[in-house]
């Protein structure tokens, strides 16, 4: 098979010349034109066919959603709109679609409804778009780590381990339980199963990444990780991916610079590749914050915000200025906090975190040195005793899209906060030999891929952003 990509043909001047192109039929009008989509580009080529002479039962065949094959002459396009024409010598239909039938009829679709339909929203410009701005970013990010000569690691899927120590795991199992011995107590025998204990879906690669790290110096990974929290918002998902670099030889400034330069290259690639893409997403992002009221329209446009994010450093600040900062708001937008922060040491909830980068800063921000209690195990505790060498990284918009901190290199100290939390030492003895043979100070952190997604594309919803999205009650395709 040979043929043409439209996207080529869009701005071939070429005239004259016979090509062949193949797609999907977005519409047929008048029994005359044809807008043909090929998934190379968001446009259409406009095919011009000669009805006249043209077979009445192919023409019939010629429905939305229909892939044809077309061979025909490259001309300077008579309408407005568009440069090139193909006029057709000949059509085939490749596959024909019933159009009653067809899901995505030639209007705007709800993204609603386009969810319903997710096996076929590739279909539509809006998602052509999302998904080959995903591929980029995807693609620049490996491009940020080998440039700077990262070893990019293929850590475990199934593990024995929850890296994050939060109990938010999806068992792998064989064992059909109706049938498996259980022990004196009730409990289902693991022994039993494939790998002879029970074993999980990964929630981070971070822990075996270390162990890369302190061999390597610098390794990433890049890989689907797995929650079983309630994904049931715009900004979760069960499944999604996870950059995840690590560092040896390396404190939390070197570990916030590394993120700041990631997240600028990987917005500058983007800017610069997906040209297409990110205007046609603009457009669409001011014509929904038209039908918004004025004081609730964003200030800047999608290509705004991006340029903003380049230009400007991330804000730095500590958790306790922070709060400091939430404590000492305006009282008329305190009164809007659903919680109240009063004392050092709580949470930040993502209306506190919103507060700080849309309002105050108006910028990302990377907050440190979060209290020990609400981090986890494996985070270098800090002089103060307190604070663990932390670090988030909030985004306008998003809410925290990275997290990581400078890892606890001291045995001593490592060993001591996994007993404060109940972490048995047997299970990570392979993880504490880093600490007993050559340890070193080395930091890392872990990017949330689709929220990375849904900043540059201006989406509003996570389940947007991947192509088959896992949420509570939902695993359908
Ligand atoms: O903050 P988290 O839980 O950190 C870790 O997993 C560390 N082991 C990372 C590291 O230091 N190597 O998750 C990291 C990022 C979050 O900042 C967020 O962007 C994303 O992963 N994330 C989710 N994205 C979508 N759906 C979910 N349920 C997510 N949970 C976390
Ligand atoms: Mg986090």
């Amino acid at each position: 098979i040979k043929r043409e990509k439209i996207k080529d043909l869009l701005n071939s001047t070429a005239f004259n010349t016979e090509v062949t192109v193949m797609g999907w039929v977005r519409t047929f009008r008048n029994n005359q034109f044809i807008a043909l989509n090929d998934g190379s580009c968001m446009g259409n080529i406009q095919i011009v066919v000669d009805f006249a002479n043209t077979n009445e039962d192919l023409l019939k065949r010629i429905t939305t959603g229909a892939a044809i094959a077309v061979k025909g002459i490259l001309v300077e396009s008579l309408g407005k709109g568009q440069k090139v024409d193909i006029k057709a010598n000949s059509i085939e239909i490749l596959g024909d679609s019933n159009a009653e039938e067809y899901p995505l009829q030639p209007k705007k679709h709800s993204l609603e409804f386009l969810r319903e339909k997710a096996h076929l929203r590739f279909r539509t410009n809006t998602f052509n778009a999302v998904f080959k701005v995903r591929h980029a970013l995807a693609y620049a990010i490996h491009q940020f780590y080998n440039e700077r000569g990262f070893v990019y690691m293929h850590t475990p899927v199934i593990t024995a381990s929850d890296a994050e120590g939060a109990g938010e795991m999806f068992k792998v199992t064989t064992l059909d339980f109706d049938k498996t011995p259980r022990t004196d107590d009730g409990k289902v025998d693991f022994s039993a199963d494939f790998f002879g204990r029970a074993t999980n879906l990964t929630v981070s690669g971070q822990l075996e990444g270390e162990l890369a790290a302190m061999a390597f110096g610098q390794i990433y990974t890049f890989g689907p990780t797995f929650r079983a929290e309630n994904s049931n918002t715009t900004r979760h998902l069960a499944e999604f991916w996870m950059i995840e670099p690590e560092i040896a030889f390396a404190d939390l400034e070197n570990n916030m610079q590394l993120a700041e330069d990631m997240m600028k290259y990987v917005i500058s690639y983007a800017l610069e590749n997906c040209k297409d893409e990110l205007a046609f997403l603009n457009e669409r992002l001011l014509d929904e914050e038209k039908t918004k009221p004025q004081q609730e329209r964003s200030e800047l446009s999608l290509i705004e915000k991006l340029n903003f994010c380049l230009e400007n450093e991330f804000q730095r600040l500590t958790y306790t200025e922070a709060i400091q900062i939430l404590k000492h708001s305006k009282p008329n937008q305190k009164k809007q906090f659903k919680y109240l922060i009063d004392e050092w040491g709580a949470d930040l909830q993502s209306e506190h975190e919103r507060y700080l980068v849309e309002k105050h800063f108006k910028k990302p921000v990377i907050l440190t040195d979060y209290p020990k209690d609400i981090k986890s195990f494996y985070m270098r505790m800090n002089d103060d005793g307190k604070t663990v060498a932390a670090m988030d990284i909030l985004f306008p918009g998003i809410g925290e899209m990275i997290g990581g901190s400078q890892r606890e290199e001291r045995m001593d100290m490592l060993t001591k906060r996994m007993e404060e939390m109940n972490i048995p030492q047997e299970e990570l003895w392979w993880y504490l030999d880093t600490r007993r043979f050559g340890s070193a100070p080395h930091a890392g952190f872990g990017l949330g891929f689709e929220r990375l997604v849904l900043f540059v594309t201006g989406m509003t919803n996570i389940r947007d952003v991947i192509a088959f999205p896992r949420f509570p009650k939902s695993a359908e395709f």
